[in-house]
């Protein structure tokens, strides 16, 4: 049974993981299409909009939707829970939910996305980086205030990792001071390989030549290629603004850590052989001064868990995170779609459950076009946008 959402991205993904099962011979496969939206309001933008997104994802995916047998399960009101709730999602779907008219509770005092922008401005120069779980928002994030930065007249080199790069072919062009690249893994693992073949393996036999390019064969090539470019990036932010939508976990950085002490007592000359920006790259992102890293998360169980064992696990290596962000907050939305409103309140413990991991929270509501292209991603963080939304959540 391979589980989707209704969007893009993990329609594809499920598409590649069929293939793959499939070439190992495992084809007894279904697909399961989880947390389906119909509108009870079709009135209701939001909600209309949702639908319509959904729709448009399951239509380009129609050629994999004919391939295998799938299942549809609608979208519940309330996260998915205990037994009684575990219980219910199976079954036929519940009856529409009543029209609320009982106003949604105020969400803690957060931060405005400006005044986000704002903190970060003030620095002139430093690194930004946008971490957490999958699909939350990571590259959209960032991508806003890389262009929320460049419009306050700030030099800003945007690096994305997403393989989409969607944005980077959206930004490009247009924006004052702004540049954008991508971290391609396949191109730094082979100017990586080339690098080492040219200087370690310069000078051996054909014997120990082969086995050292064998041993750049292997999946951890890749891995460091991309950590070098990355400390590239971070480099980089000694003279402007650099946002990143990615970076290497807790956990690989106090890896890095590790190693690099060993290295520096096994052989003094070792610590020569590591690039400056490599060896800079801890204590860099350690420094709040510097390095602001932005946890991005839904108002949901499962991306505020994962996202405070991560602000653990940075915490282990050194690093305080400077704000949480909330994205795609239907609290923060004028909907009146009953289900959708139902979802919404239930966004409220998290609201409180983040503002209690970290003191700085901002939060940006669900928008009903996607914020692709300049003007969308400013409008995330706008002015306006402060203020205004969060009047919208006492509707
Ligand atoms: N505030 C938002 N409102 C509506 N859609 C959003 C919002 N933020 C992100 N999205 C959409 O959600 C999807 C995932 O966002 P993305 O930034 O690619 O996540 P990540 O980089 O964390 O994987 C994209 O299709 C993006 O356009
Ligand atoms: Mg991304």
């Amino acid at each position: 049974m391979l589980v989707t959402r209704a969007a893009d991205s993990a329609l594809a993904e499920a598409c590649r993981t069929r293939d793959e099962l499939a070439e190992v011979g495992i084809a007894n496969q279904a697909l399961i299409i989880n947390g389906r939206f119909r509108a009870t309001m079709p009135t209701d933008p939001i909600a209309a909009a949702l639908e319509e997104r959904e729709s448009r994802a399951l239509e380009k995916h129609a050629d994999f939707l004919a391939s295998i047998d799938h299942y549809t399960v609608p979208l519940r009101a309330e996260n998915i829970v205990g037994g009684e709730a575990l219980r219910q999602l199976l079954t036929p779907a519940p009856p529409d939910a009543p029209v609320e008219t009982e106003p949604l509770p105020a969400p803690p005092p957060f931060r405005a996305p400006a005044d986000i922008i704002k903190d970060v401005a003030a620095a002139g120069r430093g690194v930004i980086l946008t971490m957490g779980k999958g699909g939350v928002g990571k590259t959209t994030v960032a991508a806003g205030i890389a262009v929320a930065l460049a419009r306050a007249g700030h030099k800003v080199h945007l690096t994305t990792t997403d393989p989409a790069a969607h944005l980077a072919a959206t930004l490009a062009d247009g924006i004052d001071g702004l540049t954008v690249d991508r971290i391609d893994p396949a191109a730094e693992t082979a100017a990586y390989t080339e690098e080492v073949l040219a200087t370690r393996g310069a000078n051996l036999d054909a014997e120990a030549r082969a086995l050292l390019e064998e041993d750049l064969r292997s999946p951890c090539t890749e891995e460091i290629a991309v950590f070098r470019a990355f400390a590239r990036s971070v480099d980089r932010g000694r003279e402007q603004f650099v946002v990143l939508d990615t970076a290497p976990t807790g956990h690989t950085l106090l890896l890095l850590d590790a190693t690099q002490a060993y290295h520096r007592e096994l052989n003094r000359q070792a610590r020569e052989t590591i690039p400056e920006a490599v060896r800079e790259l801890l204590p860099r992102l350690r420094d709040p001064g510097f390095c602001k890293v932005f946890i991005v998360t839904l108002p949901e169980t499962t991306p505020v868990h994962e996202a405070a064992a991560l602000q653990e696990d940075l915490r282990r290596a050194g690093i305080t995170p400077a704000a949480w962000i909330i994205n795609q907050s239907l609290a923060l939305t004028e909907t009146r779609d009953p289900l959708l409103r139902r979802r919404a309140r239930s966004e409220h413990r998290f609201f409180h459950e983040v503002a209690s991991l970290h003191p700085t929270v901002t939060a940006t509501p669900w928008a009903v076009h996607p914020p692709i292209g300049a003007e969308a991603l400013l409008a995330l963080f706008s002015e306006n946008q402060s203020s205004e939304s969060h009047a919208k959540v006492h509707l």
